[in-house]
């Protein structure tokens, strides 16, 4: 079978990574969670006191870019990728509320955009690749094969989300949740450099009323299409 990148875009909490995860898992491609990097960068500046009351440190946290060293290494319980700063494994301190919080105006900056999507291009460059973000088919594989644009609304996103950092215990507010991805979403869609847009020619899935095991058939349905043509 012809290995392909797939380019999964969308909004922030609509179930990108749990589709393109288990996709990869039954495909046997490698997942890449731009988000996590992205993520990774804002908490490096949060562990280094780049990000104070004052804002971001640009300029420091552009001169330390080159400190940072992202990979990602499967974690045989989960079955999937963890993600690891400079050899650590930091994936449930990127997911908390503190990094979203500050995440999507890290994402703005150029600076941290090149060096990302450099390394996701390396990361890529083999193909039989799934790769989740907010650009991956418009800057990033603007040739992918096969490109799905994620969406559902706003209410049933920020309840996935609570439903997903309760069960790990932390204690948050579903409103703060759901201002949170409003915010994110107003931030990624319109800022300069790479803002969120659908690719012309990508797919658009709204998994609002969708099972996690409807959108599994629904992806290796569209994975099988891609392969095929
Ligand atoms: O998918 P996520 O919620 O973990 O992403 C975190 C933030 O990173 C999100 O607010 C937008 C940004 N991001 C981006 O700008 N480009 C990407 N390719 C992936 C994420």
């Amino acid at each position: 079978m012809k290995q392909i990148t797939i380019a999964i875009d969308g909004h922030s909490s609509c179930g990108k990574s749990t589709m393109a995860k288990d996709l990869a898992k039954e495909i046997g491609y490698i997942y890449i969670d731009t988000g996590a990097m992205y993520r990774s960068v804002t908490l490096f500046a949060l562990q280094n006191g780049l990000i104070t009351d004052a804002g971001i440190d640009e300029e420091a946290l552009r001169q330390r870019m080159a400190e940072i060293v992202i990979t990602f290494s499967l974690n045989e319980k989960k079955g999937r990728p963890d993600t690891y700063l400079n050899g650590v494994c930091i994936e449930n301190e990127i997911r908390t509320m503190e990094v979203s919080k500050y995440v999507s105006p890290i994402a703005t900056l150029s600076f941290v955009r090149e060096a990302l999507v450099d390394m996701q291009r390396l990361m890529g460059a083999a193909k039989g690749v799934i790769m989740d973000g907010r650009d991956i088919g418009t800057v990033v594989f603007p040739d992918a094969e096969l490109k799905i644009f994620v969406t559902a609304s706003t209410d049933v996103r920020a309840q996935r989300r609570y439903d997903e950092l309760t069960a790990k215990g932390e204690i948050c507010s579903l409103d703060e949740i759901r201002a949170n991805i409003i915010e994110r979403d107003r931030i990624d869609s319109t800022r300069a450099i790479s803002p969120l847009r659908k690719a012309e020619d990508a797919i658009v899935l709204d998994n609002s009323n969708m099972t996690i095991a409807e959108q599994k058939v629904w992806l290796l349905e569209q994975y099988h299409r891609a392969t095929a043509e």
